[in-house]
């Protein structure tokens, strides 16, 4: 059956930037020529030096080499602040939307620039200087802005770590990098409920546990009091009293690393995704013009955080590059009730809004009311990000939301790849719901079989680029080793997704999901080894393996198989203490749905364990758990089924 299409309104077709044929023209440009292509719109930033070269790539399956306008200088804060001065001073840059409805601030590029310029100098004051990395664990507050933005001004690496992890995780992440300061604040607030940010971080470099910390700063969002490490703490408001405002911005190489974001993989501990400077800033600024077909006016919102790689390139680096107005939010779509989103669009007369299908998802679940007494009338362009959105979410989105006529682009990217990578574009082409459709410029997607081979034509397969494009990501913080070994060694020649996808007969891109053993729950990226380990390291849990199985709301749900050491009972006390130990040991982000007591897990005969089945079991698929014959105990199975859950 043809998927439904919905035409681009027709108003957006006037005005847009592309239609079918620019975007035709520009990207058969970006894929012919890239070098030429990517000359012309580099210059979109501004560089101190001019490049000269442009791109220097290879995709080896020992050795990859990515290098974009290599021996041009810039700075990305620059970027962001300062070249918007002369035009733009009044201008407001961020508009803050705190989670009590009645707090807000909105804070002008002059504004930006004046703090932005003396938290750099203040970071200086504490020695922080070029190349160390500095870790940020924040709220979503506009001094989560300023702080990666300070960063960038002096040319330290910033590592934003998500709010919502654990102590032990925050302290895996900044020993893994050295950072030399961790920036956070005394407390957050979601949902009416603090977050003690600045408690999770005494718990973290307690007992000398990040030896490379040399002082924690402490941004007061809050009354609320918080313990005093002397020696180690300093007051945001207390450095800052006594800094200028004037501190220039350091020249940094195109290819000098801007920031590391930690992401979860199939396994081990999570990557230290890498990126640069020159690349990262000229993708991620024209994917969010072209994508949102940018205004001066809009009064853009990406309701992510910052703590994801969304945050990054199209709540901070993209829009502000661009000059755009960009909405933060503190809270969540829930609080004080369903109506907040569509409140805050009407309140702030926000025209495009970038969101995720699960907070859709969960407004949908409260039928109209999420729109009651608002009008949205504002809205221009709707964006969904981070997972597959079904259809009916798709729908609601658009009708209940967008008033059926605001096209909803659904970008399909990757904390590795930077910026988007296949999304519809406005005005392009009619949408089909649940389809991300097109690549963006210069991105050279393919499908592959399990074999490598490339397939042609309408398919379905595993989801790989061909060749590089300026946003992507360099190495792994570290271990370039790793780096070559997760993205190009399984299909050689290319970078490899992680994801499969299908291709219609229009050529058309739909994504279904990852083919590997990373999660993604309610558009989390979570690895189930990262769960795993945290549950074996409880006394009671021998071993444990971790699946995710589909739920109407996060889009996937995690299962966890747990076998207990002898002697233990396993009770549902038990099953309570995992639950909160991974939420304490990980993060909340990583709380088991279901966990099953099984005295045994399907291994094949080397003790590799075949999760397959696990998650054929746990989406109560029994029928077609396929072959079982080289399992070592094909038994263990039958009693997996008896056992599942509320089968
Ligand atoms: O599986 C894909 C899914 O999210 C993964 C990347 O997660 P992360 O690095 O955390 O970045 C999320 C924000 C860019 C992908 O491998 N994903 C992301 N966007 C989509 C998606 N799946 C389907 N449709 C999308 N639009």
């Amino acid at each position: 059956m043809a998927q439904a299409q919905y035409p681009m309104p027709a108003a957006l077709k006037k005005e847009a930037r592309l239609d079918a044929a620019k975007y035709q023209d520009m990207y058969t440009k970006s894929i012919n020529d890239p070098e030429a292509f990517w000359a012309e719109h580099g210059k979109r930033i501004s560089w101190f030096t001019p490049y000269t070269k442009v791109k220097n790539t290879h995709f080896g399956k020992d050795d990859v080499t990515i290098e974009w306008f290599r021996d041009g200088t810039l700075n990305a804060c620059y970027n962001c602040v300062d070249r918007h001065l002369p035009e733009r001073a009044d201008k407001t840059a961020i508009v803050w939307e705190g989670d009590d409805v009645d707090e807000q601030k909105h804070i002008t590029f002059r504004e930006l620039h004046e703090q932005v310029a003396k938290l750099a100098n203040g970071l200086k004051k504490l020695g922080v200087k070029k190349g160390d990395r500095v870790a940020i664990y924040m709220p979503m507050v506009p001094e989560a802005a300023f702080a990666m933005l300070a960063c960038a001004r002096i040319g330290a690496v910033h590592s934003v770590i998500f709010a919502g992890f654990s102590p032990h995780a925050i302290a895996d992440r900044v020993n893994d990098c050295e950072a030399k300061v961790i920036i956070t604040a005394n407390e957050g607030r979601r949902g009416s409920k603090g977050v003690a940010l600045k408690a999770n971080v005494d718990k973290a470099v307690a007992d000398n546990a990040c030896p490379s910390v040399t002082n924690v700063l402490v941004f007061k969002h809050t009354d609320t009091d918080v313990a005093w490490n002397q020696g180690l703490d300093v007051w945001w408001h207390e450095l800052l009293g006594d800094c200028d405002s004037d501190c220039p911005a350091e020249v940094m190489q195109a290819e000098d690393p801007l920031f590391i974001l930690y992401t979860s993989g199939s396994t081990g501990k999570p990557k230290g995704v890498q990126h640069t400077t020159g690349g990262y800033m000229v993708y991620a600024s024209m994917t969010h013009e072209y994508v949102f077909d940018l205004r001066e006016d809009d009064v853009y919102w990406c309701a992510a955080d910052v703590g994801w790689i969304t945050g990054h390139s199209y709540i901070v680096y993209g829009p502000l590059a661009n000059g755009t107005t960009t909405l933060m939010f503190e809270g969540v779509p829930t609080y004080p009730d369903e109506t907040r989103i569509a409140k805050i669009v009407d309140k702030h007369q926000v025209t495009i809004l970038y969101t995720a299908p699960t907070a859709i998802r969960a407004l949908m679940a409260k039928g109209d009311a999420a729109a009651r007494g608002t009008k949205r009338d504002s809205l221009r362009i709707l964006g969904s990000v981070g997972e597959p959105i079904n259809p009916e979410a798709w729908d609601w989105y658009f009708n209940r939301i967008g008033n059926g006529n605001c096209p909803i682009m659904d970008t399909f990217w990757q904390t590795e790849t930077g910026g988007i990578m296949i999304t519809p574009l406005p005005a392009v082409k009619d949408m089909k719901p649940g389809s991300a459709m097109t690549p963006f410029f210069g991105v050279k997607p393919g499908l592959v079989d399990n074999e490598g081979k490339a397939l042609q034509g309408a398919a379905e397969g595993n989801l790989v680029i061909a060749d590089s494009w300026p946003g992507q990501s360099r190495t792994l913080w570290g271990d370039h080793e790793r780096f070559i070994q997760t993205y190009f060694s399984t299909y050689p020649g290319y970078y490899f997704t992680g994801d499969g996808a299908k291709v219609d007969a229009d050529g058309d891109y739909t994504i279904t999901g990852r083919v590997d053993d990373v999660l993604n729950v309610s558009g989390h990226r979570l690895g189930t080894a990262e769960i795993e380990s945290a549950l074996v390291a409880h006394e009671a849990v021998a071993e444990a393996a971790v699946v995710g199985f589909p739920h109407d709301i996060k889009g996937q749900g995690i299962y966890v198989y747990v076998t207990v050491v002898e002697g233990t009972e396993a009770s549902d006390d038990l099953r309570k203490e995992l639950i909160k130990w991974v939420r304490t040991d990980l993060s909340p982000i990583a709380t088991p749905d279901f966990i099953q007591f099984a005295p045994g897990l399907p291994k094949t005969r080397s003790g590799k364990i075949m999760r397959r089945i696990l998650r054929k079991i746990a989406a109560n698929e029994f029928e077609s758990l396929g072959d079982t014959s080289t399992l070592a105990d094909p038994s263990v199975v039958d009693s997996l089924i008896d056992n599942r859950l509320n089968k």
